[in-house]
């Protein structure tokens, strides 16, 4: 979707649509935002407190209570993942669902240039305003996404990254199916891809071993052994109960590999993040061999958690890809017949 400045901020090509910008954030919503007044608010302040002080003492103080918060926007191996990604200053990288800015920093200092597309307005701005405050001129922010298209020409992208975002990304779409929202997404991506670019996507499992062992999770409304039940039964039980239902929609291994390739993408890798896909040590590909020889290696640590960790350094190596924390896969936008696979 081609866009020319207007007037109040934004227009497509023909001008038909205008988009405004806040905070020198392009805003392309289509509707309205869902968070709730507490979210609301603590961005309000966080965005403020950046301005005045910087957005690292903005994390500082606005999470000071919340260490998990804390750690998930400043902890470095959150970009650990980065390392299996070829980057490099003439590659143009796009993100999906920047957060905070927690990994569009430390891409921005590895490649050409970074579009950031966030779905929450008060995120988006914080990383535009966190990429400025560090110097990273080859940043763009957009605030969009939540019809889980994406506002940009095709075939641009070398690289594409979706960190657990795919089974957040249908939320404000009442009238299409979580599955529908999440395939758009990625049609969408492998279309803005240039042919053999590569997506990174990273999702949590639904068959996790912590979740098979009663885990719980907020994208089954905190259920035990809630991932492992048909969908609309975690509903069911969710009404009976006046629990939280459904808040994310995560796939098995079988599923989001199915579905790259039901979009457009080839070449398939997975890789097994331990011990956990958010803070990761190791990143493995998920073949037998590469297991193996990571279970040998000293000190390594296959999961989070006493009993998944047992567990998990048991399995056999062929179906560890199924049981992983995170679903992790590096894959090819499918080029046109006739067409070779750039390096
Ligand atoms: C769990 S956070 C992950 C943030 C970041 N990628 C990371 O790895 O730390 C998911 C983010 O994706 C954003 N998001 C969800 N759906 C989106 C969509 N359709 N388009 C853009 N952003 C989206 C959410 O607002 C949230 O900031």
């Amino acid at each position: 979707m081609p866009l020319r400045p207007c007037k109040v901020g934004w227009s497509t090509e023909g001008g038909s649509i205008t988009y405004p910008i806040r905070r020198d954030v392009i805003h392309m919503l289509r509707y309205a935002p869902i968070e709730d007044d507490k979210t609301k608010a603590d961005l309000i302040r966080l965005n403020r407190i950046a301005e005045e002080r910087g957005w690292r003492q903005a994390i500082l103080e606005v999470y000071r209570t919340s260490s998990g918060m804390m750690r998930y926007v400043l902890d470095p191996s959150r970009s650990r993942f980065l390392d299996i990604l070829p980057l490099s200053k003439d590659k143009t990288v796009l993100e999906v669902g920047s957060g905070l800015g927690q990994i569009t920093t430390a891409l921005a200092v590895r490649a050409g240039m970074v579009e950031a597309i966030e779905v929450v307005s008060g995120q988006a701005i914080f990383t535009h305003r966190r990429c400025q405050q560090e110097g990273l001129e080859n940043v763009r922010v957009v605030c969009g996404g939540d019809d889980s298209r994406l506002p940009y020409s095709s075939a641009q992208f070398d690289v594409a990254i979706l960190n657990l975002v795919l089974e957040w990304c249908f939320r404000r779409e009442a009238t299409v199916s979580p599955a529908e929202s999440q395939e758009r997404l990625l049609r969408e991506t492998a279309r803005v891809l240039k042919p053999g670019g590569l997506l990174y996507l990273c999702t949590k499992n639904r068959y996790s071993i912590r979740l098979l062992l009663g885990g719980r999770d907020e994208h089954v409304g905190g259920l035990r052994f809630g991932s492992a039940l048909p969908r609309w039964m975690v509903g069911l039980i969710s009404r009976i109960r006046g629990t939280a239902g459904l808040s994310g929609y995560i796939h098995s291994y079988q599923g989001v590999d199915q579905m790259l390739r039901r979009c457009g993408f080839e070449e398939r890798r997975s890789y097994w993040a331990a011990p956990e896909m958010r803070y990761p040590a190791w990143f493995i590909p998920a073949r037998a061999s590469d297991i193996a020889r990571a279970r040998r290696h000293p000190g390594f640590m296959a999961c989070d958690g006493k009993r998944s960790r047992w567990l998990m350094e048991r399995v056999p190596a062929p179906l560890v890809k199924n049981l992983t924390p995170g679903l992790i896969f590096l894959a090819r936008k499918r080029c046109p017949v006739g067409m070779g696979i750039r390096g």
